[in-house]
């Protein structure tokens, strides 16, 4: 293999890449954010991958989650709050409910570039280029706005630094102490779920003056005050993340430090590709999408450019089949790979392989797909004797109706009520939560 060097991705095909118009101002702008301060620190991209080792052991349990895509236009301080305390909720469910610690990853603040299938879209008879994410163009249908303009990879940088900023505020500020977590219920989430949630609250706050009874209060122990939470996004627009990798000056090794764990996806894995390669010099954990058609090649292939030294942490295997496929490939794929002893953090992503076209025009899914993959991942998993280790879901905090089904019963016909995705349906609040219930059930008799 040819040495490594952030540029070296360069040499080989990279796909799903725009196309700039003026490469000068691209170079300029790629030159400006190299020496921008990076967004986190290797230091944590470290404990990230030594909490995923415990994860590949069945230790802990991988929640990662947001938006398939963020916005520019939605910026703002409630959307990252309720996304946060969403992810605060689903984390103590399954903490409590499931008995098991949980390691917490936003799919957020760098989360902005899309793979699409289509290079362009054509709407009444005008064809312009697709929307590939707010990092690189515009959702509207113009051809102004569907331009690829270099000047927002700078956007989405600043971005990317104040919701990372807010989120250590919220994580380390108080927000995610657990006496708090009557107050992480969101307003208008007020339904059976809700209930189920503060009954389970309910029972903490008695832990917690129990405890504290017994000495042991949020003062002299951290971790009842404060939370670790950690940053993702597709590693796809690889000139944002060639100039945010930097080498660590305490070990001397690059991470891309535009987030804590980056992932490639399904259609950007190819063994020869450019995404491989820049990935596989950096050493932040990383994930890769599995769809239908992956083969044993592929995931040793796989394993063998990202994780050569079979380090237990690094590389996760982020499963979507979809709920009508699983059943029929993951258990040959994992059985003819088990015995070759690689470390792997298996992951099921339940929403990638269950989108549908509503009848009326919408992208959606259905909860009982998502459920449905999701406990099959947990049987196969079982059956095989390897380690349901995760779960990757696209969701928010808003009270969205994207996804049909779940308690509140969210129909085809309702899709139009509040329909807010800048690309993929995702769950919403309350269908979260009901989710995490329903996955806490499961959790709980794999670790009993
Ligand atoms: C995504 O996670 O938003 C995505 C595009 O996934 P995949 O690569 O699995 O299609
Ligand atoms: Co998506």
């Amino acid at each position: 293999m040819q040495e490594w060097n952030p540029k070296s991705w360069r040499s080989k095909v990279a796909l799903q890449q725009p196309i700039y118009n003026d490469l000068e101002v691209l170079n300029r702008i790629q030159d400006k954010l190299s020496k921008y301060p990076p967004l986190v620190f290797a230091g944590e991209a470290r404990s990230l991958k030594a909490h995923l080792a415990k994860v590949s052991r069945g230790e802990a349990f991988l929640l990662q989650g947001g938006d398939c895509a963020e916005s520019f236009a939605d910026f703002n301080a409630v959307r990252i709050r309720d996304l946060f305390k969403i992810i605060l909720q689903m984390a103590v469910v399954l903490t409590y409910a499931g008995a098991c610690p949980i390691v917490k990853v936003g799919r957020l603040a760098g989360q902005f570039a899309k793979p699409r299938s289509s290079d362009t879209e054509t709407l009444n008879g005008i064809t312009l280029p697709s929307y590939r994410g707010d990092i690189i163009n515009g959702i509207e249908f113009s051809a102004k706005a569907r331009e690829a303009n270099p000047n927002r990879i700078l956007q989405a940088y600043h971005q990317s630094a104040a919701t990372l900023n807010l989120i250590r505020a919220f994580a380390q500020g108080g927000l995610a102490d657990l006496n708090q977590v009557q107050k992480w219920n969101l307003d208008f989430v007020n339904n059976a779920q809700s209930e189920r949630f503060c009954e389970m609250a309910d029972k903490i706050t008695q832990a917690l003056a129990f405890m504290e009874a017994c000495g042991i209060t949020a003062k002299n122990t951290p971790t009842l005050h404060e939370t670790e939470f950690f940053t993702s996004h597709e590693a796809l627009l690889l000139n944002y993340e060639e100039a945010l990798t930097r080498k660590d000056h305490l070990t001397g090794d690059w991470y891309d430090c535009s987030a804590h764990m980056l992932w490639i996806g399904e259609r950007t894995r190819n063994l020869d590709g450019a995404h491989l390669e820049f990935l596989r010099g950096v050493r932040n954990p990383l994930g890769v999408k599995i769809g239908p058609n992956a083969t044993k090649d592929d995931i040793l292939g796989i394993c063998e450019i990202l994780n050569p030294s079979n380090e237990a942490g690094r590389l996760n295997f982020i499963v979507r089949m979809g709920a009508s496929t699983i059943l029929d490939r993951l258990p040959k794929l994992l059985e003819s790979i088990k015995s070759e002893g690689k470390e792997i953090v298996w992951s099921i992503d339940p929403m990638h392989g269950n989108t549908i076209k509503a009848s009326s025009g919408y992208k959606t899914r259905s909860f009982d797909s998502i459920l449905s993959e999701v406990k099959a991942f947990f049987e196969i998993h079982k059956s095989v004797g390897t380690y349901a280790g995760g779960v990757h879901l696209e969701m928010t905090g808003e009270d969205v109706t994207e996804c049909v089904g779940g308690m509140q019963a969210i129909t085809e016909e309702n899709l139009g009520c509040n329909y807010n995705t800048q690309c993929d349906p995702r769950l919403n609040a309350s269908q979260a939560i009901e989710l995490s219930f329903l996955i806490a059930d499961v959790l709980k008799q794999r670790c009993i």
